[in-house]
Protein backbone atom coordinates (compact mmCIF):
# COMPACT_ATOMS: atom_id res chain seq x y z
CA UNK A 1 0.00 0.00 0.00
CA UNK A 2 1.12 3.85 -0.94
CA UNK A 3 1.95 5.83 2.11
CA UNK A 4 -0.39 8.30 0.72
CA UNK A 5 -3.37 5.56 1.10
CA UNK A 6 -4.53 5.47 4.88
CA UNK A 7 -5.81 2.19 6.40
CA UNK A 8 -8.05 2.80 9.23
CA UNK A 9 -11.10 4.36 8.45
CA UNK A 10 -14.01 5.91 9.81
CA UNK A 11 -17.12 7.23 8.36
CA UNK A 12 -16.08 10.22 6.42
CA UNK A 13 -12.72 9.36 6.78
CA UNK A 14 -11.13 9.68 3.27
CA UNK A 15 -11.49 6.05 1.30
CA UNK A 16 -8.15 4.28 1.03
CA UNK A 17 -6.84 5.04 -2.65
CA UNK A 18 -5.91 3.49 -5.54
CA UNK A 19 -2.41 3.86 -6.45
CA UNK A 20 -1.56 6.69 -8.84
CA UNK A 21 1.23 6.68 -11.24
CA UNK A 22 2.98 8.70 -14.69
CA UNK A 23 1.32 6.87 -17.48
CA UNK A 24 2.78 9.26 -19.57
CA UNK A 25 4.89 12.08 -20.02
CA UNK A 26 5.79 14.67 -22.60
CA UNK A 27 6.90 18.05 -23.05
CA UNK A 28 7.21 21.14 -25.35
CA UNK A 29 9.74 24.52 -25.66
CA UNK A 30 9.11 27.00 -28.61
CA UNK A 31 11.63 26.85 -31.05
CA UNK A 32 13.23 30.45 -30.77
CA UNK A 33 16.10 30.99 -28.44
CA UNK A 34 17.05 34.01 -26.48
CA UNK A 35 21.02 34.10 -25.97
CA UNK A 36 22.79 35.65 -22.97
CA UNK A 37 24.37 37.79 -25.76
CA UNK A 38 20.91 38.78 -26.62
CA UNK A 39 19.99 40.09 -23.82
CA UNK A 40 23.05 41.97 -23.21
CA UNK A 41 22.14 44.54 -25.87
CA UNK A 42 18.94 44.92 -24.13
CA UNK A 43 19.47 45.54 -20.59
CA UNK A 44 22.28 46.31 -18.54
CA UNK A 45 23.68 42.99 -17.95
CA UNK A 46 26.88 40.55 -18.99
CA UNK A 47 26.73 36.93 -19.88
CA UNK A 48 28.96 36.37 -17.08
CA UNK A 49 26.71 37.99 -13.93
CA UNK A 50 23.64 36.19 -15.64
CA UNK A 51 25.78 32.67 -15.57
CA UNK A 52 27.17 33.05 -12.32
CA UNK A 53 24.61 34.34 -10.44
CA UNK A 54 21.49 32.05 -11.67
CA UNK A 55 23.53 29.56 -14.50
CA UNK A 56 21.14 30.37 -17.20
CA UNK A 57 22.85 30.48 -20.62
CA UNK A 58 19.18 30.86 -23.00
CA UNK A 59 15.94 30.01 -22.75
CA UNK A 60 12.91 29.88 -25.30
CA UNK A 61 10.65 32.35 -26.26
CA UNK A 62 7.16 31.76 -27.28
CA UNK A 63 6.35 32.18 -31.16
CA UNK A 64 4.41 35.89 -31.61
CA UNK A 65 0.30 34.12 -30.73
CA UNK A 66 1.27 31.06 -29.23
CA UNK A 67 -0.13 31.24 -26.01
CA UNK A 68 0.39 28.88 -22.73
CA UNK A 69 -2.29 27.01 -23.85
CA UNK A 70 -0.76 25.98 -27.23
CA UNK A 71 2.46 25.37 -25.19
CA UNK A 72 0.77 23.25 -23.19
CA UNK A 73 -1.46 21.40 -26.17
CA UNK A 74 1.94 20.34 -27.31
CA UNK A 75 3.38 19.00 -24.34
CA UNK A 76 -0.06 17.23 -23.65
CA UNK A 77 -0.43 15.40 -27.70
CA UNK A 78 3.49 14.80 -26.33
CA UNK A 79 2.34 13.14 -22.93
CA UNK A 80 -0.90 11.14 -24.58
CA UNK A 81 1.07 9.31 -27.12
CA UNK A 82 3.81 8.23 -24.45
CA UNK A 83 0.80 6.82 -22.65
CA UNK A 84 -0.85 5.51 -25.75
CA UNK A 85 -3.75 7.23 -25.47
CA UNK A 86 -5.39 9.72 -27.31
CA UNK A 87 -7.05 12.92 -26.49
CA UNK A 88 -10.69 11.38 -26.38
CA UNK A 89 -9.41 9.03 -23.67
CA UNK A 90 -8.55 11.92 -21.19
CA UNK A 91 -10.93 12.41 -17.69
CA UNK A 92 -9.85 15.22 -16.56
CA UNK A 93 -7.60 18.49 -17.36
CA UNK A 94 -6.12 20.47 -14.80
CA UNK A 95 -3.43 23.15 -16.07
CA UNK A 96 -0.87 25.09 -13.49
CA UNK A 97 -0.10 28.00 -14.98
CA UNK A 98 1.09 31.15 -13.97
CA UNK A 99 0.48 33.12 -17.49
CA UNK A 100 -2.65 32.07 -18.23
CA UNK A 101 -4.74 32.36 -21.57
CA UNK A 102 -6.50 34.76 -20.40
CA UNK A 103 -8.03 35.91 -16.64
CA UNK A 104 -11.01 33.72 -17.32
CA UNK A 105 -11.69 31.13 -19.83
CA UNK A 106 -9.38 28.80 -17.94
CA UNK A 107 -5.94 28.15 -20.03
CA UNK A 108 -7.27 24.59 -19.01
CA UNK A 109 -10.41 25.11 -21.20
CA UNK A 110 -8.56 26.33 -23.82
CA UNK A 111 -6.40 23.30 -23.48
CA UNK A 112 -9.45 20.82 -23.81
CA UNK A 113 -10.62 22.61 -26.85
CA UNK A 114 -7.10 22.71 -28.83
CA UNK A 115 -6.76 19.12 -28.09
CA UNK A 116 -9.62 17.80 -29.14
CA UNK A 117 -10.67 16.25 -26.16
CA UNK A 118 -13.91 15.32 -24.61
CA UNK A 119 -16.24 17.95 -22.94
CA UNK A 120 -14.53 16.67 -19.81
CA UNK A 121 -13.47 19.05 -16.71
CA UNK A 122 -10.89 21.38 -17.05
CA UNK A 123 -9.59 23.94 -14.73
CA UNK A 124 -6.44 25.74 -14.16
CA UNK A 125 -4.58 25.82 -10.57
CA UNK A 126 -2.88 28.87 -9.33
CA UNK A 127 0.23 28.03 -7.37
CA UNK A 128 3.39 29.57 -9.58
CA UNK A 129 6.62 27.51 -9.83
CA UNK A 130 5.09 25.20 -7.82
CA UNK A 131 1.89 24.86 -9.66
CA UNK A 132 2.88 21.52 -11.61
CA UNK A 133 3.25 19.79 -7.78
CA UNK A 134 0.25 21.47 -6.84
CA UNK A 135 -1.84 19.81 -10.36
CA UNK A 136 0.06 16.55 -9.71
CA UNK A 137 -1.89 15.84 -6.16
CA UNK A 138 -4.96 17.25 -7.06
CA UNK A 139 -4.71 15.12 -10.35
CA UNK A 140 -3.78 11.94 -8.03
CA UNK A 141 -6.37 12.52 -5.51
CA UNK A 142 -9.10 12.05 -8.55
CA UNK A 143 -7.13 9.00 -9.71
CA UNK A 144 -6.96 7.69 -6.32
CA UNK A 145 -10.51 7.75 -5.22
CA UNK A 146 -11.77 6.46 -8.08
CA UNK A 147 -13.56 9.54 -9.49
CA UNK A 148 -11.60 9.58 -12.51
CA UNK A 149 -9.37 6.87 -14.45
CA UNK A 150 -7.31 8.86 -16.74
CA UNK A 151 -6.32 12.67 -15.77
CA UNK A 152 -4.02 14.69 -18.04
CA UNK A 153 -2.11 17.50 -15.83
CA UNK A 154 -0.19 19.87 -17.55
CA UNK A 155 2.40 22.65 -16.54
CA UNK A 156 2.55 25.58 -18.66
CA UNK A 157 3.96 29.12 -18.51
CA UNK A 158 4.72 31.62 -20.97
CA UNK A 159 6.44 33.97 -18.77
CA UNK A 160 7.49 35.91 -21.51
CA UNK A 161 4.30 37.68 -22.18
CA UNK A 162 4.05 38.77 -18.00
CA UNK A 163 8.14 39.81 -18.20
CA UNK A 164 9.42 43.32 -17.75
CA UNK A 165 12.20 43.82 -20.55
CA UNK A 166 13.89 46.68 -19.10
CA UNK A 167 14.19 44.98 -15.54
CA UNK A 168 17.56 43.13 -15.71
CA UNK A 169 16.72 41.77 -12.33
CA UNK A 170 14.42 39.48 -13.75
CA UNK A 171 14.12 39.70 -17.44
CA UNK A 172 17.37 37.53 -17.92
CA UNK A 173 15.58 34.62 -15.82
CA UNK A 174 12.94 33.29 -17.39
CA UNK A 175 11.60 31.25 -20.31
CA UNK A 176 8.31 29.42 -21.71
CA UNK A 177 7.44 25.72 -21.73
CA UNK A 178 5.20 23.27 -20.92
CA UNK A 179 5.36 19.88 -19.68
CA UNK A 180 2.72 16.91 -19.08
CA UNK A 181 1.63 14.11 -17.51
CA UNK A 182 -0.88 11.72 -18.06
CA UNK A 183 -2.14 9.95 -14.56
CA UNK A 184 -3.60 6.53 -14.26
CA UNK A 185 -4.28 4.03 -11.60
CA UNK A 186 -2.40 0.59 -12.81
CA UNK A 187 -2.85 -2.93 -10.41
CA UNK A 188 0.75 -3.55 -9.08
CA UNK A 189 2.14 -0.32 -9.86
CA UNK A 190 2.71 2.02 -6.75
CA UNK A 191 3.72 5.23 -9.22
CA UNK A 192 3.12 8.20 -6.56
CA UNK A 193 4.42 7.53 -3.42
CA UNK A 194 3.97 10.51 -1.02
CA UNK A 195 3.38 14.61 -1.85
CA UNK A 196 3.55 17.91 0.49
CA UNK A 197 2.58 20.82 0.05
CA UNK A 198 2.45 23.96 1.63
CA UNK A 199 2.44 27.95 1.33
CA UNK A 200 2.49 31.47 3.16
CA UNK A 201 0.54 33.86 2.08
CA UNK A 202 2.06 36.43 3.95
CA UNK A 203 5.00 37.03 1.95
CA UNK A 204 3.38 38.16 -1.81
CA UNK A 205 4.90 41.51 -1.90
CA UNK A 206 8.70 39.80 -3.00
CA UNK A 207 7.28 37.46 -6.04
CA UNK A 208 4.21 38.89 -7.87
CA UNK A 209 2.57 40.45 -10.84
CA UNK A 210 0.79 43.39 -9.07
CA UNK A 211 -2.02 44.81 -11.85
CA UNK A 212 -4.80 43.05 -13.52
CA UNK A 213 -6.29 41.15 -10.91
CA UNK A 214 -9.03 42.69 -8.77
CA UNK A 215 -6.86 44.07 -5.83
CA UNK A 216 -5.36 46.51 -9.07
CA UNK A 217 -7.25 46.32 -12.01
CA UNK A 218 -5.63 47.78 -15.96
CA UNK A 219 -5.53 51.51 -16.08
CA UNK A 220 -3.33 53.26 -18.55
CA UNK A 221 -1.20 53.62 -15.63
CA UNK A 222 -0.68 50.21 -14.10
CA UNK A 223 0.32 49.37 -18.15
CA UNK A 224 2.75 52.25 -18.25
CA UNK A 225 4.48 51.31 -14.61
CA UNK A 226 4.68 48.01 -16.11
CA UNK A 227 2.71 46.71 -13.03
CA UNK A 228 1.39 43.66 -15.16
CA UNK A 229 4.89 42.14 -15.26
CA UNK A 230 6.85 40.02 -12.56
CA UNK A 231 8.26 41.67 -9.86
CA UNK A 232 10.80 40.00 -7.70
CA UNK A 233 13.11 40.61 -4.42
CA UNK A 234 15.23 38.12 -5.40
CA UNK A 235 17.47 38.02 -2.79
CA UNK A 236 15.27 37.27 -0.36
CA UNK A 237 13.15 34.58 -2.52
CA UNK A 238 16.33 33.10 -2.53
CA UNK A 239 16.76 32.65 1.20
CA UNK A 240 13.21 31.62 1.37
CA UNK A 241 12.98 28.90 -1.30
CA UNK A 242 16.23 27.13 0.20
CA UNK A 243 14.79 26.14 3.38
CA UNK A 244 11.18 25.70 2.04
CA UNK A 245 12.40 22.91 -0.51
CA UNK A 246 14.67 21.92 1.49
CA UNK A 247 11.87 21.26 4.01
CA UNK A 248 9.15 20.12 1.45
CA UNK A 249 12.10 17.35 -0.11
CA UNK A 250 12.54 16.04 3.86
CA UNK A 251 9.12 15.94 4.62
CA UNK A 252 8.00 14.08 1.19
CA UNK A 253 10.60 11.73 1.58
CA UNK A 254 9.86 10.97 5.71
CA UNK A 255 6.03 10.14 4.34
CA UNK A 256 7.42 8.06 1.34
CA UNK A 257 9.35 5.63 3.74
CA UNK A 258 12.90 6.13 1.52
CA UNK A 259 15.90 6.84 2.51
CA UNK A 260 17.84 9.54 0.82
CA UNK A 261 20.02 6.34 -0.58
CA UNK A 262 17.07 5.02 -2.29
CA UNK A 263 16.55 8.30 -4.28
CA UNK A 264 18.13 7.69 -8.01
CA UNK A 265 17.30 11.19 -9.28
CA UNK A 266 15.92 14.66 -7.85
CA UNK A 267 14.11 16.98 -10.15
CA UNK A 268 14.38 20.57 -8.38
CA UNK A 269 12.12 23.56 -9.61
CA UNK A 270 14.87 24.91 -12.27
CA UNK A 271 15.24 28.68 -10.47
CA UNK A 272 18.69 29.21 -10.13
CA UNK A 273 21.83 26.72 -10.17
CA UNK A 274 23.02 28.39 -6.68
CA UNK A 275 19.68 27.41 -5.06
CA UNK A 276 20.18 23.95 -6.21
CA UNK A 277 23.71 23.44 -5.42
CA UNK A 278 22.19 24.85 -2.18
CA UNK A 279 19.75 21.84 -1.86
CA UNK A 280 21.73 18.79 -2.60
CA UNK A 281 24.47 20.03 -0.28
CA UNK A 282 22.40 20.48 2.48
CA UNK A 283 20.05 17.46 1.66
CA UNK A 284 22.88 15.55 1.47
CA UNK A 285 22.42 14.43 -2.28
CA UNK A 286 25.06 14.48 -4.76
CA UNK A 287 24.29 17.23 -7.58
CA UNK A 288 24.89 14.17 -9.97
CA UNK A 289 22.00 12.61 -8.89
CA UNK A 290 19.95 16.30 -9.76
CA UNK A 291 18.41 16.64 -13.56
CA UNK A 292 19.39 20.20 -14.13
CA UNK A 293 18.45 21.90 -17.70
CA UNK A 294 17.78 25.63 -16.33
CA UNK A 295 21.39 26.24 -18.55
CA UNK A 296 18.87 25.63 -21.80
CA UNK A 297 15.57 26.76 -20.59
CA UNK A 298 15.99 29.40 -17.61
CA UNK A 299 12.96 29.15 -14.95
CA UNK A 300 9.41 28.17 -16.38
CA UNK A 301 7.73 28.34 -13.56
CA UNK A 302 5.00 25.33 -13.98
CA UNK A 303 6.86 23.86 -16.62
CA UNK A 304 10.28 23.41 -14.87
CA UNK A 305 9.60 20.47 -13.26
CA UNK A 306 7.64 18.23 -15.57
CA UNK A 307 10.24 19.40 -18.51
CA UNK A 308 13.35 18.18 -16.30
CA UNK A 309 11.46 14.92 -15.35
CA UNK A 310 10.53 14.56 -19.07
CA UNK A 311 13.98 14.84 -20.52
CA UNK A 312 15.49 12.28 -17.52
CA UNK A 313 12.98 9.49 -18.59
CA UNK A 314 13.72 10.44 -22.22
CA UNK A 315 17.43 10.02 -21.42
CA UNK A 316 17.02 7.24 -19.69
CA UNK A 317 18.69 8.81 -16.25
CA UNK A 318 15.32 7.60 -14.74
CA UNK A 319 14.55 3.58 -15.40
CA UNK A 320 11.19 1.52 -14.52
CA UNK A 321 11.24 1.49 -10.78
CA UNK A 322 13.38 3.74 -10.08
CA UNK A 323 12.89 6.35 -7.04
CA UNK A 324 12.27 10.09 -8.17
CA UNK A 325 12.01 13.36 -5.63
CA UNK A 326 10.50 15.93 -7.46
CA UNK A 327 10.72 19.32 -5.01
CA UNK A 328 9.51 22.90 -6.42
CA UNK A 329 8.89 26.65 -4.79
CA UNK A 330 7.31 29.40 -5.90
CA UNK A 331 4.93 32.77 -5.89
CA UNK A 332 1.99 32.52 -3.14
CA UNK A 333 4.69 31.72 -1.62
CA UNK A 334 4.02 28.12 -2.25
CA UNK A 335 6.04 24.84 -2.00
CA UNK A 336 5.33 21.40 -3.09
CA UNK A 337 7.63 17.89 -3.45
CA UNK A 338 6.34 14.29 -4.60
CA UNK A 339 8.37 11.07 -4.14
CA UNK A 340 7.52 8.90 -6.99
CA UNK A 341 8.33 5.60 -8.23
CA UNK A 342 8.76 5.13 -11.77
O1 LIG B 1 10.80 30.57 -9.51
C1 LIG B 1 10.33 31.30 -8.44
C2 LIG B 1 11.34 31.46 -7.44
N1 LIG B 1 12.38 32.38 -7.87
C3 LIG B 1 13.59 32.17 -7.50
O2 LIG B 1 13.86 31.18 -6.88
C4 LIG B 1 14.64 33.24 -7.76
C5 LIG B 1 15.47 33.39 -6.54
N2 LIG B 1 16.50 34.40 -6.63
C6 LIG B 1 17.58 34.29 -7.43
O3 LIG B 1 17.70 33.36 -8.19
C7 LIG B 1 18.67 35.30 -7.29
O4 LIG B 1 18.39 36.13 -6.19
C8 LIG B 1 18.86 36.22 -8.56
C9 LIG B 1 19.48 35.40 -9.66
C10 LIG B 1 17.51 36.76 -8.97
C11 LIG B 1 19.81 37.37 -8.23
O5 LIG B 1 21.02 36.92 -7.68
P1 LIG B 1 21.60 37.64 -6.36
O6 LIG B 1 22.93 37.04 -6.14
O7 LIG B 1 20.59 37.44 -5.28
O8 LIG B 1 21.77 39.13 -6.80
P2 LIG B 1 21.09 40.43 -6.18
O9 LIG B 1 19.64 40.49 -6.55
O10 LIG B 1 21.44 40.53 -4.75
O11 LIG B 1 21.86 41.55 -6.98
C12 LIG B 1 23.27 41.72 -6.85
C13 LIG B 1 23.68 42.87 -7.73
C14 LIG B 1 22.84 44.13 -7.54
O12 LIG B 1 23.71 45.22 -7.64
P3 LIG B 1 24.27 45.96 -6.32
O13 LIG B 1 23.04 46.44 -5.60
O14 LIG B 1 25.01 44.91 -5.58
O15 LIG B 1 25.11 47.03 -6.88
C15 LIG B 1 21.92 44.12 -8.71
O16 LIG B 1 21.51 45.43 -9.07
O17 LIG B 1 23.53 42.52 -9.12
C16 LIG B 1 22.76 43.53 -9.79
N3 LIG B 1 22.01 42.89 -10.85
C17 LIG B 1 22.50 42.67 -12.07
N4 LIG B 1 23.68 42.96 -12.63
C18 LIG B 1 23.88 42.57 -13.90
C19 LIG B 1 20.74 42.39 -10.78
N5 LIG B 1 20.42 41.86 -11.97
C20 LIG B 1 21.49 42.01 -12.77
C21 LIG B 1 21.74 41.64 -14.11
N6 LIG B 1 22.95 41.93 -14.62
N7 LIG B 1 20.84 40.99 -14.87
Amino acid sequence: MNPVESEAREPGAVRPGRSVHIAGIGSYAPERVLTNQELEKMVDTTDEWIMTRSGIRERRIAAEGQSTSDLGAEAARAALADAGLGPGDVDLIIVATASPDMLFPSTACQLQHKLGARKVAAFDISAACSGFIYALEVGRQFVASGAHDTVLVVGADKLSSITDWTDRATCVLFGDAAGAVVLRHEPGRRGILSTLLGADGSQKEILNVPAGGSAMPATEQTVRDRMHCIRMSGREVFKLAVNAMLGAAREALAKSGLSLDEISCVIPHQANMRIIEAISDRLGIGMERFQVNLQQYGNTSAASIPVALDEAVKRGRIKRGDNVLLVAFGGGLTWGSAVLQW
